[in-house]
């Protein structure tokens, strides 16, 4: 699902509802029946997160993505690593995975740190994964390369994916509008583009090709 909106719509208030990290003062929120606020600390088997910033520590590669399942083998984070197309890149390092981050020679680039966060996340494993603009800040190009890594790579999770773009929301089950805290608009892409004017104007803008 894509949830699209202004600044101030509500987004991340919602997914503050949604990780049960607020408590809605009308209506629940459940997983599986069970209240979000009530999962406390078994969130983490549930929800995973990829933000704007990732978090990165001054340890190795391995022990940053390590960080969401200390107990994975060694093989289990390589092979995370390789699933969000870090291969090159750890390769390029003197000690491959167990490179420290600051002996890296080169600074990771934005991109390179999202796959970082990624390969953590997938780690992690869990069935529902909040996205929270997590290309922000990335040229067009490279939006669109980390985008199709995470789509690939979390086939059959429940996605919820906040975003100022529509770019990608076609691949979206369905698509959600927010506006002063409200759900204006909610369909599949299809829907909202043949039956909201305001959607199709948006869409327009934000295609790359123009
Ligand atoms: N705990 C709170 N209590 C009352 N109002 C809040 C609280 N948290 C946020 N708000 C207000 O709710 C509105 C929605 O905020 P929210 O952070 O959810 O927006 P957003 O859609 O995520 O915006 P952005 O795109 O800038 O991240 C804003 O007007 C904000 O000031
Ligand atoms: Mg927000």
């Amino acid at each position: 699902m894509a949830v699209i909106g202004r600044s101030g719509a509500g987004k991340s208030t919602l997914l503050k509802l949604i990780q049960g990290a607020l408590a809605p003062t009308a209506g629940t929120v459940t997983i599986n029946g069970l209240s979000a606020s009530a999962w406390g600390d078994r969130m983490p088997e549930v929800i995973s997160v990829l933000n704007q910033s990732p978090h990165l520590f001054d340890t190795t590669v391995a022990n940053n993505i390590r960080l969401s399942r200390a107990e994975a083998t060694d093989e289990e984070v390589l092979q995370a690593a390789e699933a969000a197309q870090l291969g090159p890149l750890i390769a390029s390092l003197p000690k491959g995975l167990d490179t420290p981050m600051r002996e890296t020679g080169q600074r990771f680039s934005g991109g390179e740190r999202q796959r970082v966060a990624l390969a953590r996340v997938l780690l992690q494993n869990t069935p529902v994964l909040i996205l929270d603009e997590p290309t922000v800040g990335l040229d067009p190009r490279t939006e669109r390369e980390l985008l199709s890594t995470v789509f690939r790579t979390t086939q059959g999770k429940s996605l919820i994916w906040v975003t100022h773009h529509l770019v990608g929301a076609e691949q979206m089950d369905e698509v959600i509008f927010m506006e002063h805290g409200q759900i204006v608009m909610r369909g599949t892409h299809v829907e909202l583009l043949e039956k909201e004017p305001r959607y199709r104007n948006l869409y327009q803008l934000d295609r790359p090709e123009g």
